[in-house]
């Protein structure tokens, strides 16, 4: 069902390469964006762009996740815009270097305040605000790497596990009042944060990421993987037995 012209929708990370082309596709359909994002310049070209394609509606607010207290009076700010949201999208994240994890303490605590502690801090008030209005869509973008725990990038992988399951029990709370929580889990996508990978067959174009997010989020999928071929490959990487699983150079 495509949205209609008076869709509320909040990105939190909107200067992410994958909510941007979701952000697109919103914009195109009339809706009203709420951006957040911590580079103004940046931010505000992402919000340009959007009001070009078609948005009702862009309002901006500079927020680097890692402050909780100005993520939460950004969440109300955001909830206020326009008098109530229909969707929220929570799309930052950082891919820390495994390494530098294993060797320092603060490196390993950084990645997970931003890949999980940040997004619990956001969606307390969110979806108390979903909660009492009874409707509407929370989207956040997890990852493939949370199904399980691989040696090259296990600390990444247990702050997406971690939301994972989170957003599990968020599902479950905000299934009675009528409010959809969608986990988004996209395996390997060409945007900034790969830029440093080699790229293989597996890898999809952020617009193609865009699109299957914002199908995901218009469906009210519970969870989506990005593309869709992730699904059996994680499915057979899930089902690997622990003693198998571990011998394995992943
Ligand atoms: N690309 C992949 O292969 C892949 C695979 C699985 C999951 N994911 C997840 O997909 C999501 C989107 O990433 P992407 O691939 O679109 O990469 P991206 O273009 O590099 O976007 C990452 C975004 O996170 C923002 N961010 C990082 N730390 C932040 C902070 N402390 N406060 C506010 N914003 C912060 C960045 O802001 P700046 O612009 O200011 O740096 C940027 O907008 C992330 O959650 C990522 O973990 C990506």
């Amino acid at each position: 069902m495509p949205p209609d012209s008076s869709t509320r929708v909040l990105v939190v990370g909107a200067t992410s390469a994958m909510a941007a082309e979701t952000a697109r596709i919103y914009a195109a359909h009339g809706a009203r964006l709420f951006l957040t994002g911590r580079n103004g310049q940046r931010l505000e070209a992402v919000a340009e762009d959007l009001r070009v394609r078609g948005a009702q509606a862009v309002e901006t607010a500079m927020l680097d996740v890692t402050d909780h207290r100005r993520s939460e009076e950004v969440m109300e700010a955001a909830w206020s815009a326009f008098d109530g949201l229909d969707v929220a999208l929570v799309a930052h994240g950082v891919l820390p270097d495994q390494a530098r994890c294993q060797a320092s303490v603060a490196d390993a605590v950084d990645a997970l305040e931003v890949n999980f502690l940040s997004t619990v801090a956001l969606l307390t008030p969110l979806a108390n605000r979903f909660e009492a209005a009874r409707g509407g869509c929370i989207a956040v973008i997890t990852s493939v790497a949370g199904d399980r725990g691989r040696q090259s990038n296990y600390v990444y992988g247990a702050a997406k596990g971690g939301l994972d399951r989170f957003l599990q029990g968020l599902r479950n709370r905000l299934f009675h009042a009528g409010v959809t929580v969608v986990t988004l889990k996209p395996g390997f996508v060409d945007t900034p944060m790969t830029a440093g990978l080699k790229q293989g067959p597996l890898f999809a174009s952020a617009r193609r990421a865009g699109r299957a997010i914002h199908r995901a989020i218009e469906r009210r999928r519970d969870v989506a993987y990005i593309p869709w071929f992730w699904h059996p490959i994680m499915a057979i990487i899930r089902a690997l037995p622990e003693a198998v699983f571990k011998r394995l150079r992943l």
